[in-house]
């Protein structure tokens, strides 16, 4: 079975991946682009992986200020039983020119470390790669978005309504010199 980016919007179909085994399960696995319908149990899926401080966080401020979201783009990861166990969401913003804006990314505890968030995020970028836009920027561990391209952004090159630790500000380009004019507060578009 195929591995890596497994949904695009070229195809629109969406693909079964086997992500190994937990516990003595085997993992099963379908990414698709999420839909009203997955709203409740996606909910439950991020109040599991982040607990009570998820509101808290910068990147909150930044969606609820009116960010555009962006469902076609986004993913959800649905298990043999149709049930939500990740989610990988993108918005539109705006730091100068209009950019991705990636997060929350949330796999449920118990199918933690069989590579589904890793495979969440790169279809999500893949279908935003597809769409055409500039980057994607993020709050989040340098470590575990590196391998798929991301990197620290440059000191003082883009603000955000909340601290936020610069070690944790990551970007992508998507298009070539896309993100030579992002810069500045981040915004709605
Ligand atoms: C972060 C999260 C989405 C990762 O999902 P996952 O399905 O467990 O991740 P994967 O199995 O695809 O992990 C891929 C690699 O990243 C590593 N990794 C997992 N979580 C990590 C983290 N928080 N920081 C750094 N590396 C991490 C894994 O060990 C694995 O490395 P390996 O290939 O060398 O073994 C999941 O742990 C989660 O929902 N956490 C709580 C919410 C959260 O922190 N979201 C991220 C906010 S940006």
């Amino acid at each position: 079975m195929r591995r890596g980016p497994v949904l695009t919007l070229r195809s629109a179909r969406p693909k079964r991946r086997r992500l190994g085994s937990i516990w003595g399960h085997d993992l099963a696995t379908t990414l698709v682009a999420e839909k009203p319908e997955h709203h409740d149990a996606i909910e439950r899926v991020l109040d599991a992986a982040f607990g009570p401080g998820r509101f808290a966080k910068t990147s909150e401020r930044v969606r609820e200020r009116g960010a555009i979201p962006e469902p076609i783009l986004s993913r959800v990861a649905l298990d043999d039983a149709k049930q939500v166990v990740g989610v990988c969401r993108i918005w539109r913003v705006k730091a100068g020119e209009v950019v991705y804006f990636l997060g929350p990314l949330a796999v449920d505890p118990a199918a933690q470390l069989a590579g589904l968030g890793l495979a969440l995020v790169r279809d999500a970028v893949a279908a935003c790669r597809a769409k055409g836009g500039n980057g994607v920027v993020l709050v989040g561990s340098e470590r575990f978005f590196k391998p798929i391209g991301f990197s620290v952004v440059p000191e003082g090159r883009l603000r955000l309504p909340g601290a936020v630790d610069p070690g944790r500000l990551l970007w992508l380009e998507l298009a070539r010199n896309g993100l030579n004019n992002v810069q500045g507060e981040i915004s709605p578009p």
